[in-house]
């Protein structure tokens, strides 16, 4: 079902017909379709034909499991699991909320199979830092504070883009980006710890503050491409890894077309305990997200000002995002905005 809707959000918002050219391609997107139509017999079969062509895709041996699993054919469904699961994106919560799977649930290879994944989430969230290395330390430009766009053309205009210009961004332009998400609009002289400097452009519950914001640079003038975690306090950003692959990038987020042109990206996470601290379970099951919500909603309006185009991404594997922005164990990826020219 998780993988369904995926396919779903990327095949409606999309519209790839390049896509079909190949007979794999051809055969599996026929095969989603049917899934969507809950036709599992005919989607296993062009599963089956499909990988005859070509090793499956891990999304591909996924919905292929559950068409199996549906059909009553609890061997080739395992079989497709199995490989499957080889892979990070795969997720243990798919396995467990999905109906298609019920079937499964009663056979020993069930519960080995979910033992196999519990055992790579470990091994990846122990490889995870308790804490952020500190890096070398990148000035950003100071924010400008006016514009020749109205916030009524912002909100009236601003649209999720999802392809962008094959041209860098600049620094001054990350920056800007940067600042209006979470950056200090409001600096506190001997701020308590918790407040970090100030008050921010983006409101948030108790002036608790639990986002993280990292920069993925990819072509950005004046910035060597890296991972960059962004320190509002002092408008700086701090370099976590030089190294990195964007490709593994794109691999966390289902490889959504926007990987494949975006110059950068800002990556959100939260440290859910800053604000359930205080608030309990309604900090974890309300203001952490509101937050979110009021910070990316700034990036939306700020990049349409600077004619950059941005969406917001919640479709994407928490293990493999974690693990390719190198984030501490506390935080919780929430949203990829990529972002790139007009
Ligand atoms: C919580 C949330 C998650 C989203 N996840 C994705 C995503 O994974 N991929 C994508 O292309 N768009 C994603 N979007 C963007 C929506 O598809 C988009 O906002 C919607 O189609 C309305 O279009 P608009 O933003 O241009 O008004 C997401 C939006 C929200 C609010």
């Amino acid at each position: 079902m998780m993988i369904k809707v995926v396919a779903l959000f990327i095949l409606v918002s999309c519209f790839i017909p390049a896509l079909f050219a190949q007979e794999y391609d051809q055969l599996v997107m026929e095969a989603s379709s049917r899934m969507l139509d809950s036709d599992y017999q005919a989607a296993l079969d062009l599963y089956r034909q499909a990988f005859m062509a070509e090793e499956g895709d891990v999304f591909d041996l996924y919905n292929a499991a559950c068409a199996a699993a549906v059909c009553d054919s609890p061997d080739a469904a395992f079989m497709y699991l199995e490989k499957a699961a080889n892979s990070i994106l795969v997720e243990k919560e798919w396995l467990e909320e999905d109906e298609d799977l019920l079937s499964l649930h009663s056979d020993n290879r069930w519960f080995t199979l979910l033992a196999s994944i519990d055992s790579r989430i470990d091994s990846v969230l122990t490889s995870l830092p308790e804490e952020h290395p500190q890096g070398p330390v990148i000035e950003l430009p100071q924010p400008r504070l006016s514009s020749d766009v109205s916030v009524e053309e912002a909100m009236q205009n601003r649209r999720s883009i999802r392809f962008y210009e094959d041209s860098p961004l600049t620094i001054t332009e990350v920056s800007q980006l940067l600042w209006s998400a979470y950056g200090l609009s409001y600096p506190v002289e001997n701020a308590p710890d918790f407040l970090r400097g100030g008050l921010r452009t983006a409101p948030s519950a108790g002036a608790l503050y639990p986002l993280d914001l990292y920069l993925v640079a990819r072509n950005v003038t004046d910035l060597d491409p890296g991972i960059y975690l962004y320190r509002s306090e002092t408008h700086e950003l701090i370099l976590i890894a030089g190294e990195y692959s964007w490709e593994e990038f794109s691999n966390a987020g289902f490889n959504q077309l926007h990987f494949e042109t975006a110059a950068a990206a800002i990556v959100y996470s939260a440290v859910f305990e800053r604000c359930t601290d205080i608030y309990g379970d309604r900090g974890a099951e309300r203001y952490v997200c509101m937050d979110l919500g009021h910070s990316a909603e700034n990036i939306y309006l700020q990049a349409y000002a600077l004619n950059i185009g941005t969406c917001a991404i919640g479709a994407f594997s928490d293990l493999a995002l974690k693990q390719v922005i190198r984030m501490t164990r506390a935080e919780v990826p929430l949203y990829i905005m990529p972002l790139g020219k007009v």
